[in-house]
């Protein structure tokens, strides 16, 4: 079922007064509206306090620009996934669904948004003795892309360190089966790793507070 109407941004104020602060904030505040569902699901601004969905305030405006074109184009698997609040509380969808009903423009602006914000980490249970495992794991094969345990935004490759580890390990599992492409470079790091040093990563990325 389709939640987000297909409205335009008002950007008028954007093209003919660039640079103008009341015009920024009246065009976001258009945009907060249109991003209410993604709140619902993502956390005011992305700090995300459900386990399974990720946080997403802070990445870069990049990594979920090009996020939300894989999942219109169905390139990233879409989990179906129910509202955990809000207006449409208890109903389903999926992200595949959701970004296929916002224009470029829309998920251009959202990027742009949502990596102004902060990535705030989860408050989660670790092992911190497969943290220290799943450390040594990661500076040998994954640091190169996700540098200081994954917490840089300009790598755009996502945000690991305090992400929320249910929906890491949906992603290895997805990953492991093929349903969510690597880049070319990932894959190669990526398939040395057993099921063990899986285990650790999420410990480690999880032992981020
Ligand atoms: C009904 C809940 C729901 C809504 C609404 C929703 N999302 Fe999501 N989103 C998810 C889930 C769950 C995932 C994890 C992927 C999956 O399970 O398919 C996700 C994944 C993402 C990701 C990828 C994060 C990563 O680390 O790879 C981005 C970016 C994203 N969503 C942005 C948005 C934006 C922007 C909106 C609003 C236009 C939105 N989402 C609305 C539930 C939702
Ligand atoms: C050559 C660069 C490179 C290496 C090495 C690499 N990655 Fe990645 N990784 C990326 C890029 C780019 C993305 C974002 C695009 C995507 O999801 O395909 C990403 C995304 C991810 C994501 C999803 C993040 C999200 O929020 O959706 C996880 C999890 C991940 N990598 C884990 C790892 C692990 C674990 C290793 C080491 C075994 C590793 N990566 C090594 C480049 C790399």
């Amino acid at each position: 079922m389709n939640v987000l109407a297909n409205k335009t941004i008002a950007t008028v104020c954007f093209s003919l007064f660039f640079g103008i602060g009341g015009c920024i904030s009246a065009a976001y505040a258009g945009l907060e509206e249109d991003m209410q569902p993604c709140f619902d699901c993502h956390g005011k601004d992305g700090a995300s306090t459900e386990p399974d969905m990720p946080i997403i305030g802070g990445m870069s405006a990049t990594f979920i620009n090009d996020a939300m074109l894989a999942y219109r184009d169905e390139d990233w698997p879409c989990h179906e996934t129910t509202f955990p609040t809000g207006p449409h509380k208890g109903e389903k969808t999926d992200m595949c669904k959701i970004a296929q009903d916002l224009s470029e423009k829309d998920i251009e602006k959202m990027s742009e948004y949502f990596a102004e914000k902060p990535f705030v980490r989860a408050t989660q249970e670790f092992d911190p003795a497969l943290a220290e495992k799943g450390e040594k794991i990661h500076e040998e094969y994954c640091k190169k892309c996700h540098a200081e345990g994954g917490s840089v935004p300009d790598d755009d490759s996502g945000i690991l360190a305090g992400q929320w580890m249910p929906y890491i390990k949906q992603s290895f599992k997805d990953y492991s089966s093929g349903a969510r492409p690597m880049t070319k470079k990932m894959k190669p790091k990526y398939n040395k790793l057993e099921d063990a040093d899986r285990e650790a990563l999420l410990n480690y990325y999880g032992s981020f507070k």
